[in-house]
């Protein structure tokens, strides 16, 4: 897993007034949205006792905790302890870490590492047609696998014959070399493959644009946690049917991860399809799945520990810049995302209770 980086992390319409908890990087997050619409995020644990604030409630535009009550401002500042009463100061540890958000693509970002500002890369820029033209379904699932190795199987040319070969695979032809040249820059990287005709059937799909179609697939990643499928499939006379499969991969812990997904369509776009296409998406999404889920090294590998090919260019992209992120110390272990409440957290028992409290304990 990396640091320093945004995280597309929760679906924009998903995030609201009400406390939401985000399981990601080892570690659990709290969003809710303040009372001029502007997302907050915080780290989901009290320094109390550890709670998790999530489960709390927001009470003028702060947070509550929901086992003593303390009082969290969006700035992470406790600003009320209620056993304390008013007349107690509120010790200036008292406080929750805090995150840098965004909002775009329909997405909350996330910042995640102590990068300063200044210095942070950019989010992505995104192809703006998804965005004005298409009509997106949104739906999300947990995998259990590792976040890389699913990120790898989305921008993978060459597995579509084989796990999508009782769906859409059936239709791409088999036995024809995979060739594609790889643009990347410094967090992403894309690449295209053309089919100039589709398989020869009698499907709805051929009759509908007459003959066989040309396939184009366009399939980019976005460090850390983010890719994008465009596919048109289309006829001579320039019209297109679009797809865009835009999923970020939230990795929970090394073998459980979190996909947001979202399918944009320029076709049967009427709302109360939605439900069909999701279902679609799940399912198709479910193909790669159950077979990631038993590659056996779950945690990305080495690159000189497995095999590859010409076709697996994009991938290797993947590895090789995840890679250059890892060797400058990018890199963030699971016991180091862990907070640790047990050193160094103030005792907040006032000089007026301090006494029994002895006593108590
Ligand atoms: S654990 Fe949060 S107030 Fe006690
Ligand atoms: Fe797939």
């Amino acid at each position: 897993m990396l640091k320093n980086f945004w995280y597309a992390c929760e679906f924009s319409s998903a995030v609201t007034t009400k406390l939401k908890q985000i399981e990601m990087l080892n570690q659990r997050f709290v969003i809710y949205r303040n009372s001029q619409g502007q997302v907050v995020a915080l780290k989901d644990q009290c320094p109390h006792r550890g709670a998790a604030l999530s489960l709390g409630w927001v009470e003028d535009d702060c947070i509550r905790c929901p086992y003593h009550g303390w009082k969290f401002q969006a700035g992470g500042k406790c600003i009320e302890i209620p056993a304390n009463g008013p007349e107690t100061p509120v010790p200036k540890k008292a406080s929750v870490e805090t995150y840098s958000v965004q909002e775009k693509y329909g997405f909350v970002w996330l910042f995640y590492g102590e990068l300063p500002e200044a210095e942070r890369h950019p989010l992505p820029t995104l192809p703006e047609y998804l965005f004005s033209t298409l009509h997106p379904v949104y739906h999300e699932g947990i995998e259990h696998a590792n976040y890389a190795r699913l990120i790898e199987a989305n921008i993978d040319f060459a597995h579509v014959i084989a796990i999508h070969r009782k769906s859409f695979g059936q239709r791409i032809p088999i036995n024809k070399t995979i060739e594609y040249k790889v643009e990347e820059d410094d967090w992403s990287a894309v690449a295209t493959v053309t089919y100039d005709s589709l398989g020869n059937s009698k499907s709805l799909l051929n009759l509908f644009l007459g003959g066989r179609p040309r396939l184009k697939t366009r399939l980019s990643f976005y460090l850390p946690n983010l890719t994008l499928a465009e596919i048109s499939i289309g006829r001579d006379d320039g019209f297109d049917i679009k797809f865009g499969i835009l999923v970020a991969f939230l990795p929970i812990d090394d073998n459980t991860t979190c996909a947001k997904r979202v399918l944009y369509r320029n076709v049967l776009s009427l709302p109360w399809l939605d439900g069909l296409v999701r279902k679609l998406d799940y399912k198709l999404a479910h193909e790669d799945t159950v077979v990631v889920e038993t590659l056996a090294s779950q945690p990305m590998p080495k690159i000189s520990e497995e095999l590859h090919v010409a076709a697996d260019c994009l991938d290797l992209a993947y590895r090789k810049l995840r890679q250059k992120y890892l060797a400058m110390g990018w890199g963030l272990k699971p016991d180091q995302s862990e907070s640790d409440n047990s050193n160094g957290q103030p005792c907040l028992v006032s000089k007026n209770h301090a006494l029994n409290a002895r006593g108590i304990f």
